[in-house]
């Protein structure tokens, strides 16, 4: 496929996917906020659980929650569930086109033993692997036993991602396991959700009671979906972030942006003493994260003897140009050579001294702090090469121009 071609498709995927993921959980928290705030009705209405009241572009909104009665049902009902599945299908093509087609270079681990073909196969079947697995234990085993089924859950899904972190690259470790989460979601919509509410209301239409304990597993896993969401969408933007994926316990990173992210969510959902508590170790371990992946002192200021230090090993540019030229400019360049990349990343180009000069702290948080760069190490960009370039920036990133 021509890159042009590979990058609109790219594009369209992308907004169709964050259009329907922004009615998805649009609409899933505007129920939450909506359950939470219903009020009991001021006159006498039996079948009505709670009421409220709404405006909105100059419209006034009555909504009840009703329980619905044997024999009755609505005669149109509305139903919420093509956001989900537009949103997986659009993900689905998207992880296909972004990280599976042209010779998959975002997906794998620079190191990884497997061969390509084989951790295409696993990134790919883990999704419906993880899904069966997921729902035999909250089916059989945790059901009535939340809250150990919430930590043995991300214990596993903390162990997969360990695992996968061996064979993915960082970023695609984080998408994946976002794609997992995103494939749990939606398999619980349409395996437990629907199908419950469709039970209830086939029993209805009966003019049997429905059994409500069908509406209370739907919720469970409705739940479910709702403490993934904050993790997923860190996950689907995390690959802005190459502090958090480039880390080499990337892992144990992305393990505790989950737990961020669901702790706020919980702050979110109720409010008491223990949902605050979850709020501020979410903020705690936001702070301890931030540190975590904050970059290593370079190793000049290590030194002790600094001063010395820096004037005996002042790393010169032509060793850095050399670096960049070998490494680097087979895709940054205004003509790239590479097979995959036929123009230069993000428009970044390290041609002339001045342009390696305007880039070099994103050059240093990219090949020297996180090692993101060069892309799967596909150019192997060495320890000591790494260690030069961080030297040259240290002592300030002189270019031949500056020089007394
Ligand atoms: C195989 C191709 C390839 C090679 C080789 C490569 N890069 Fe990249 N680079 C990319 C791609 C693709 C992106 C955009 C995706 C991303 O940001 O991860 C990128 C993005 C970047 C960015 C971010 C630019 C921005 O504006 O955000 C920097 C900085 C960078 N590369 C530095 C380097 C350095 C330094 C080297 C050499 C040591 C290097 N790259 C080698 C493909 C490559």
């Amino acid at each position: 496929m021509s890159p042009h071609l590979n990058e609109w498709l790219n594009l369209i995927l992308r907004w169709m996917h964050l259009l329907a993921g922004i009615a998805w959980i649009g609409s899933s928290f505007f129920f939450v906020w909506l359950d939470n705030r219903l009020e009991a009705p001021k006159e006498h209405k039996p079948d009505v659980e709670g009421e409220l009241w709404m405006v909105h572009s100059g419209g006034f909104y009555l909504v009840e929650k009703h329980l619905i009665k044997p024999g009755w049902i609505p005669e149109k009902l509305h139903w919420f569930k093509w956001e989900a599945t537009f949103t997986w299908i659009t993900g689905f093509f998207l992880l296909g086109v972004v990280y599976y087609m042209g010779g998959a270079v975002y997906l794998i681990h620079p190191e990884a033993s497997l061969h390509r073909h084989a951790i295409m196969a696993i990134g790919l079947l883990m999704l419906p692997v993880a899904w069966l697995v997921y729902d035999l234990l909250w089916k059989y085993v945790f059901a009535a036993q939340a809250k150990i089924g919430a930590m043995v859950s991300f214990v596993l899904a903390t162990g997969l991602a360990f695992g996968l972190s061996h064979i993915l690259s960082g970023r695609a470790l984080f998408i994946h396991i976002g794609a997992m989460f995103g494939t749990l979601m939606v398999a619980n919509v349409w395996m437990r959700i629907l199908p419950a509410q469709q039970q209830m209301l086939d029993a209805t239409q009966r003019g049997e009671t429905p059994d409500y304990n069908k509406g209370k597993q739907a919720k469970q896993r409705s739940m479910h979906n709702n403490y993934m969401t904050l993790p997923v969408l860190f996950m689907m933007i995390s690959n802005h972030f190459p502090s958090t994926y480039g880390q080499d316990l990337n892992w144990l990173v992305l393990a505790g942006m989950i737990l961020v992210g669901a702790g706020i969510r919980h702050f979110m959902n109720v409010q008491n003493t223990f949902s605050r508590f979850s709020f501020a170790a979410a903020v705690a371990g936001a702070f301890a994260l931030f540190f975590y992946t904050a970059p290593a002192s370079p190793p000049a200021a290590q030194n002790n003897n600094s001063q010395n230090a820096m004037a005996a090993e002042t790393v010169d540019f032509q060793t850095v140009q050399t670096i960049m030229h070998n490494r680097c400019v087979s895709c940054h360049s205004s003509n790239p050579t590479d097979d995959v990349f036929k123009t230069a990343p993000q428009g970044a180009i390290f041609e002339t001294p001045e342009q390696i000069k305007n880039y070099a702290q994103l050059i240093k948080s990219r090949s020297v702090d996180t090692q993101t760069m060069p892309l799967g190490n596909k150019t192997g960009m060495t320890l000591e090469e790494r260690q030069l370039l961080g030297q040259w920036i240290a002592q300030g990133a002189v270019i031949p121009e500056q020089m007394p």
